[in-house]
């Protein structure tokens, strides 16, 4: 893991070789998920988290930015954690203990992180992050969009300002988690969904449900997991050992689905995956389908019927649809075992 507290590259002007490091803002609701995915994160040579940035969503957005503090001094990181939007654009604030454990982590939370969090906001985190990199940073956003939208109001040049942006959210082509139509992160802020997707990022990857679903452990892998000991494995063994119990109880079967872990991955890698280029949108009035990601999944040209007006005029976004789950597996079983 390469930190922006690296000495040997951080501070050098330009890279002795060719770099190799994928430079990223991290926004994120940890959250199980989460908390495994900056673990996954903290595992990569060519990873460095330049900035972490709370969100509402699994827990409430100061309790998370305090469990991303926990979670990167057990990593051994320290990057600057600022506390993000503590509700959605145009909704209630509601949130996810029931899966995530009222401490968000399962109950494993432990004592109050060391650290403390950054002055400012997210958003302004991102904006100023954005300015002074331009083109260089990679925004991974695990949780609701409040944070990316509110970034996007303060510099409409953000598009143009990251280097990538990197989604974990929404469900495409199948049903949704929270609801039947849409994933946690989506429907805890649709109008924010909506506002990122229609932003015009040049490359922003999308990895709905349609790809983390795939990438579900199974008792072995778990089993396998559970017999490494260390620090950092007792932590993730105790993330998943909760996580798989929440997914024993509602789906009969001891697994879980690592979406925010594979978001990650694809950040840093993408030729994890597969991808369709769409433009998208995210329903907002629907009774029951508030959340939804709406796409034209017409194989015609739209342009020959009405198409649906919320892709209709959008640049495309990449949706990640075909995923190397072995490899993927291989890999954060590699991370968490260190
Ligand atoms: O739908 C899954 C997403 O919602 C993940 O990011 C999980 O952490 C929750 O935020
Ligand atoms: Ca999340």
């Amino acid at each position: 893991m390469i930190t922006s507290q690296h000495p040997g590259l951080s501070s050098w002007p330009g890279c002795l070789v060719e770099c190799h490091s994928v430079r990223l803002i991290l926004d994120t609701d940890p959250g199980v998920d989460d908390a495994l995915a900056i673990m996954y994160l903290a595992a990569q040579e060519d990873a460095e988290i330049v900035a972490v940035g709370s969100v509402h969503g699994n827990v409430p957005a100061a309790a998370g930015a305090l469990n991303a503090l926990r979670v990167l001094e057990l990593v051994e990181l320290a990057p600057p954690v600022t506390v993000g939007a503590a509700r959605p654009l145009a909704q209630p604030l509601q949130t996810a203990e029931f899966v995530h454990g009222e401490d968000g982590l399962g109950g494993h939370a432990g004592p109050p992180p060391k650290g403390t969090v950054a002055p400012g906001s997210a958003a302004e985190q991102i904006v100023r992050l954005a300015r002074a990199n331009p083109g260089e940073l990679t925004l991974l956003a695990l949780g609701p969009l409040t944070n990316v939208a509110l970034a996007v109001l303060l510099e409409p040049d953000l598009p143009s300002l990251l280097r990538s942006v990197v989604v974990m959210g929404g469900a495409v082509t199948v049903p949704g988690n929270i609801t039947p139509y849409a994933d946690a992160n989506f429907y805890h802020d649709p109008e924010a969904a909506d506002l990122v997707l229609g932003a015009g990022f040049p490359e922003l990857i999308l990895v709905a449900l349609d790809a983390t679903e795939q990438a579900r452990v199974g008792t072995e892998w778990l089993a396998a997991l559970a017999e490494v000991k260390s620090p950092r494995a007792d932590f993730a063994n105790n993330l998943l050992d909760h996580y798989g119990q929440f997914y024993s109880n509602m789906f009969g079967e001891h697994s879980c689905t690592l979406h925010d872990p594979l978001a990650a991955a694809i950040a840093l890698d993408p030729k994890l995956a597969g991808y369709r280029k769409m433009p998208l949108g995210v329903e907002l009035t629907g009774t029951h389908t508030r959340g939804q990601v709406v796409s034209d999944l017409r194989s015609i040209s739209s342009d020959a019927y009405i198409s649906t007006k919320a892709g209709a005029g959008r640049a495309p976004v990449k949706v990640a649809e075909s995923v190397d789950v072995p490899a993927f597996l291989d890999l954060m079983f590699a991370a968490l075992k260190d």
